[in-house]
């Protein structure tokens, strides 16, 4: 299907493109003509600018917005560290030892709903790599929330930019750019420094986020595949300008700062930019709109073919963080091991399941809300059922992955656990490794002559 029948109905309206200068305004005239910073910005509002890169980044990685507000983002209190009553984000380490690493395949079982807790103290740190201070590497975050943030709190996060991969409920999220409709099987993404707000017209809520600490997602190079396919840039939906108006009420301010949470307070609301201009902003994308792309005669290629987002290190080709996808899709390789192949690799993979069933793994031990985690050169592929089916099933063309959609957060860091993601949450799997690949028979024959 070219896009997902969602079961919500949309009710915002975007504008389309990924990477490209949009413009939006709530009132007409809003935006001014040609200056960004004139003496008197129309109507009597603040021109502010919201730097995603440093100003002298490459003009194809630059990344800025002008803001045309009623109050300025700075006009709040100081921010005070916000001892945790409940906040999860606090137990992020600052340093790397609080990581936990070890070479073990890892799998979760679902983790749970929380139905007490709202967006910000939904957020538990699973695992990463890296740290927010010195913007290198990645945090892996399982969020399960029930209620709305109250009416009168914004949240953001310096530390980086959220991929939101939501698996159930519905999020409706207010940002100072514009209001998105978040469903199952859309991701959205919402840049470092953005502030929003969370609720759940549909009750409770789970998922997943990768939090990216350097650098911003871009699409993947398409090489000789040409111009279209995969993820297509006009299928990514930003958010129209839509403001509030109320300088009387206070409401309180929370960031995300270097893994820690900090409250301020405001007697004005954030959400109050009447228009902006630019390239810095959030965005979402319905998943079942990815063109898939694979084989039509043998073998399948690597799985690097399912890329929807990626963030690259210094090095070309190297990510600190894919964002990859398996999708519906029909498999017709002759004479071809059809799974994924056994393997290690140099990267690691964090993957999850948004609903159905992943076609690598049937045993029932991966399951919505679930997770896994084959770290660098941690051995790892098809169970040994999946093996002993693919091996000798009629090789005509099959759909695979029906209602189903797994994603990986794929990286060449290596990726750590924390105390929460190994022992707190009680979902790790004992006995994945067995499962999986205890019953593995060998087949080997030496050739008689
Ligand atoms: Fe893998």
């Amino acid at each position: 299907m070219p896009s997902t029948q969602f079961v919500i109905k949309e009710k915002y309206r975007y504008q389309n493109g990924f990477n490209s200068y949009h413009e939006s305004e709530a009132i007409e005239g809003a935006l001014p003509i040609g200056t960004n910073s004139p003496q008197k910005p129309p109507y009597g509002l603040y021109a502010e600018k919201l730097s995603g890169t440093a100003f002298t980044a490459p003009r194809h990685e630059n990344q800025q917005s002008w803001l045309y507000r009623i109050l300025p983002a700075s006009n709040h209190s100081p921010f005070e560290p916000r001892e945790s009553s409940s906040s999860k984000t606090d137990q992020e380490p600052s340093a790397q030892e609080k990581f936990f690493q070890i070479p073990n395949q890892l799998r979760w079982d679902p983790f749970d709903m929380d139905d007490t807790v709202d967006w910000v103290n939904s957020l538990h740190l699973v695992a990463g790599a890296g740290d927010p201070v010195m913007k290198t590497g990645l945090g892996v975050f399982i969020f399960a929330a029930g209620k709305d943030m109250d009416s009168h709190e914004a949240f953001y996060s310096a530390d980086g930019d959220f991929l939101i991969v939501l698996q159930h409920g519905v999020l409706d999220i207010q940002t100072e750019l514009g209001r998105l409709l978040v469903r199952p099987n859309e991701i959205c993404v919402i840049p470092r420094g953005i502030r929003y707000r969370v609720t759940l017209p549909s009750g409770p809520v789970r998922g997943y986020i990768l939090e990216l600490y350097q650098g911003h997602f871009t699409l993947p190079e398409l090489g000789p595949i040409g111009s279209n396919c995969l993820a297509n840039a006009r299928d990514f939906q930003a958010p129209t300008a839509f403001f509030d108006e109320d300088t009387s009420s206070s409401w309180t301010l929370l960031s995300k700062f270097a893994g820690r949470l900090f409250a301020a307070k405001q007697n004005h609301t954030p959400f109050d930019v009447v228009a902006w201009h630019g390239l810095y902003y959030p965005y979402k994308y319905d998943l079942g709109r990815f063109n898939t792309i694979g084989s039509i005669s043998f073998d399948h290629p690597d799985p690097s073919i399912f890329t929807v987002l990626t963030a690259q290190s210094d090095h070309p080709g190297t990510a600190v963080a894919d964002f990859v996808i398996f999708p519906p899709r029909w498999l017709v390789g002759e004479d071809t091991f059809r799974p994924p192949w056994y393997h290690r690799n140099t990267m690691s993979e964090f993957m999850g399941l948004i609903g159905g069933q992943y076609d690598a793994k049937e045993g029932g031990g991966f399951q919505p809300a679930g997770a896994s985690l084959h770290n660098v050169m941690s051995a790892h592929g098809p169970d040994a059922s999946t093996h002993e089916k693919a091996s000798n099933a009629e090789l005509k063309p099959v759909k695979v992955g029906e209602g189903s959609m797994a994603f990986m957060f794929e990286s060449a860091l290596m990726v750590g656990v924390t105390e929460w993601g190994l022992k707190q949450c009680a979902k790790v799997q004992a006995d994945y490794s067995e499962h999986s690949w205890g019953a593995l028979k060998p087949h080997f024959k030496r050739p008689s002559n």
